[in-house]
């Protein structure tokens, strides 16, 4: 049984006192909540805060990203140890917004994978298409790519600490999410794919987390798929009530 994990990512929203509003409301609505891993990705500048925010609760805090060195002279970039440092636990990485943004390679992204795992820090990794490649049938080649450049030389070992994000590009802050069906059909492939080159066990346990317009109203009908395992969610994650009712659902 894979416990859903349900991972709130800010990108760049909240003041800091909005930061501390969000984490306030947050932690008594899913104190309860049991077998279900709870998190939050503020902006690195409030990550800090948040560690100690969330101290004695069940949410974790990650990063919404890292660089792939440890130190050195590479202005305005953060190191994974650095996040490790202050008590991070996860960091997302190679999402849609980096690589289409910021222009990050599958090559770039392994290179971060590996360095996060270095540092004693868990991976959410994203893959996804765009429309125009999902219109062009093309959803499974570019999911694959992105798995087999993302995942390059990782062990069995490595792969307990990773979880999957798939996220649909066309469905990401567009209030468009997948059908449960669509979204099942290409986390079936990704398990697929675990299984083939990373091993059965490494299939079965690997989580896969949706990502995409997750909204409280759809959030059931979703992870109530059995290749579903959580949802990385965006717009939905800055209400502190959304964002419970989510973990809810995972429950
Ligand atoms: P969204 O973002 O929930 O606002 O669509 C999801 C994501 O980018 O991780």
């Amino acid at each position: 049984m894979r416990k859903p994990f349900i991972a709130g990512n800010w990108k760049m929203h909240t003041s800091e006192a909005e930061a501390e509003k969000l984490i306030g409301e947050l932690k008594p609505l899913v104190k309860q909540l049991q077998n279900v891993d709870i998190a939050v990705c503020p902006p690195y500048v409030y990550l800090h805060k948040s560690v100690y925010l969330t101290g004695e609760s069940n949410i974790f805090v990650g990063a919404q990203n890292c660089y792939m060195e440890s130190k050195g002279a590479f202005t305005g970039e953060i190191a994974p140890e650095m996040l490790k440092d202050i008590g991070c636990k996860f960091v997302i990485l190679g999402h849609s917004e980096r690589r289409h943004i910021f222009g990050e390679t599958d090559e770039m992204i392994n290179l971060k994978v590996k360095k996060t795992l270095a540092a004693d820090l868990d991976v959410i990794l994203c893959v996804g298409e765009l429309l125009e490649e999902r219109e062009a049938g093309h959803t499974e080649s570019v999911v694959e790519s992105q798995l087999t450049g993302g995942l390059k030389d990782l062990t069995g070992t490595d792969m307990a600490r990773i979880t999957i994000a798939y996220e649909p590009v066309w469905a990401i802050g567009t209030g468009k999410t997948a059908t449960p069906d669509q979204a099942q059909e290409v986390h079936a492939f990704i398990r697929k794919w675990l299984a083939a080159h990373k091993g059965a066990a490494v299939a079965e346990a690997c989580r896969i987390q949706y990502g995409g317009s997750v909204k409280p109203e759809n959030a059931g009908e979703l992870l109530g798929q059995s290749d579903i395992d959580g949802a990385l969610v965006g717009g939905a994650s800055l209400k502190a009530d959304s964002f419970a009712a989510i973990v809810q659902a995972a429950v």
